[in-house]
């Protein structure tokens, strides 16, 4: 055989090898993934939803909304039932103005227009600066509880720097921005939309 071919032969052999760890890799541990992620989403849940009484099962309750809503993919919506009766909305949306990324936010908004809260569930911004959007790092996210169309105001549904109610985050202007126009963004829609979003499909 010649040096050529046995060399080629060789690197094949090593290349597929190889494929076949990662490829195994994958397979072993997307579904461990999968499984953080849902807990992950699950332990924010509760936080958004605030003090609001409920029957649970929220992750059981999710539909997705196509458009309208923040963020290049499908948003995704959980609704919150007490007694069979949509009392709260849960809206998972995505900033795609963010600094370093996309911000994917999870936004509790009552029947009544109230936000209950707001939480990161992902970002891509430095650390020490953009991070403050997460709530183990800052009290900043914790600000949206209680606000709703109309406080503040529509011209003031911005940050500081923009002649806004909201205060930015220091040397993270971008990043506050792109949060706050997001849950503008969702409350909005929520308005436009408020009648047909509360008639959940299995509703008396
Ligand atoms: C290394 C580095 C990291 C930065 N990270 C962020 C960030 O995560 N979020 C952000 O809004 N701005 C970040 N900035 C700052 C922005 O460049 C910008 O100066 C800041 O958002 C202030 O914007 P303003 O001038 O409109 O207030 C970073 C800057 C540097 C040099």
């Amino acid at each position: 055989m010649s040096p050529v071919l046995r060399t080629t032969l060789t690197l094949a052999a090593v290349a597929a090898v190889c494929t076949t760890l990662v490829a195994a890799t994958f397979l072993l541990t997307s579904e461990r993934i999968a499984q953080n992620e849902q807990a992950f989403l699950e332990s924010q849940l509760s936080p958004v939803i605030g003090s609001i009484r409920h029957d649970g099962g929220m992750l059981d309750n999710v539909t997705s909304i196509a458009d309208g809503l923040p963020g290049r993919d499908p948003a995704r919506l959980y609704r919150v039932l007490r007694d069979g009766l949509t009392v709260a909305l849960l809206f998972e949306v995505t900033a795609m103005d963010g600094y370093a990324g996309p911000i994917r936010l999870l936004i509790g908004i009552r029947s009544d227009g109230v936000l209950t809260g707001v939480r990161t569930l992902a970002h891509e911004e430095t650390p020490g600066l953009g991070d403050k959007i997460e709530s183990a790092r800052s009290d900043w996210i914790l600000g949206f509880e209680g606000r709703a169309i109309g406080n503040p105001p529509a011209a003031r549904w911005s940050i500081h720097a923009d002649g806004g109610d909201f205060d930015q985050i220091t040397g993270a202007s971008v990043t506050s921005r792109a949060v706050v126009n997001a849950v503008s963004e969702t409350l909005i829609y929520f308005s436009a939309n408020r009648d047909a979003l509360l008639t959940a499909p299995d509703s008396p």
